[in-house]
């Protein structure tokens, strides 16, 4: 019997708060356009596009829709990666003709969400991202998934992003606060467009949680012990 993959959610208050806030924005432009397939890739290496994918991919799930994570890095070897451990038949293995779709869908401890991993990993990562095998892979995932969260390399490290650019229904850009600085964000951006891609936005991740606190002021207004006994204080003077 398959594997079953344990993927853990971010205890984070402010990183919660954000991927909630990330999730609306993509809900609000998937009941525009018809969003599926999401394309997760860096301006940099090291910014957080897989710590963000995983996240946004397991709050996809739990609001009900059924998804799926791709980890689309062909590259980085197995043995720096979090998820692959059980899941060594994956992507590389697919799109190279080795086993079938089945084979590859590894079921998750989230209801609704399903993984695929990057496999063992491969020597020609482009050809196989642009074969035709991809074509069928993609065409099989948009069957049988409301979301399709891939994570993908950064912009600058690799050409394979820029691959699956126009294949894709939408890319979110991850950039690091205070570490990336415009001129790449803006190269990235343009290197995935002139590609075709459809930025629908762009993640600063990495922000210190005071910086966080000063831009949204009351985002933890209902769990903030200062907030609850005002609001306690307040209630009780009115009843
Ligand atoms: N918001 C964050 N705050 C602090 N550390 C983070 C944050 N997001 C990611 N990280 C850490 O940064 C490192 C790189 O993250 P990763 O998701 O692998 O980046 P990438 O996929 O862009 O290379 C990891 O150690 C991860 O735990
Ligand atoms: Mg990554």
């Amino acid at each position: 019997m398959k594997k079953r993959i344990d993927i853990y959610r971010n205890t984070n208050q402010y990183v919660n708060d954000a991927i909630d806030r990330i999730i609306v924005g993509i809900h609000l432009k998937k009941q525009k356009g018809g969003y599926k397939m999401i394309m997760f890739s860096g301006c940099e290496p090291g910014v957080g596009t897989t710590t963000i994918s995983i996240s946004l991919a397991i709050s996809m799930a739990n609001t009900g829709w059924k998804t799926i994570l791709i980890d689309g890095d062909l590259r980085k070897m197995a043995k720096y990666k979090r998820l692959n451990l059980g899941a060594e038949t994956g992507l590389s293995e697919f799109l190279s003709n080795k086993c079938s779709y089945d084979e590859i869908i590894y079921d998750t401890n989230h209801d609704n969400l399903s993984y695929i991993s990057s496999g063992r990993g491969a020597s020609n990562p482009v050809s196989l991202l642009c074969s035709a095998r991809m074509e069928e892979l993609i065409e099989k995932l948009n069957e049988g998934y409301d979301y399709i969260v891939i994570d993908m390399p950064s912009v600058t490290t690799s050409i394979d992003a820029n691959v699956l650019a126009n294949k894709v229904d939408g890319i979110i850009l991850v950039s690091a606060y205070a570490k990336t600085d415009k001129t790449s964000i803006r190269e990235s951006k343009d290197i995935l467009t002139s590609s075709g891609g459809n930025i629908m936005g762009i993640i600063l991740n990495k922000m210190e949680a005071s910086t966080y606190g000063n831009i949204l002021k009351n985002f933890d207004y209902y769990k903030n012990q200062r907030y609850v006994s005002k609001r306690t204080r307040s209630k009780a003077k009115y009843s």
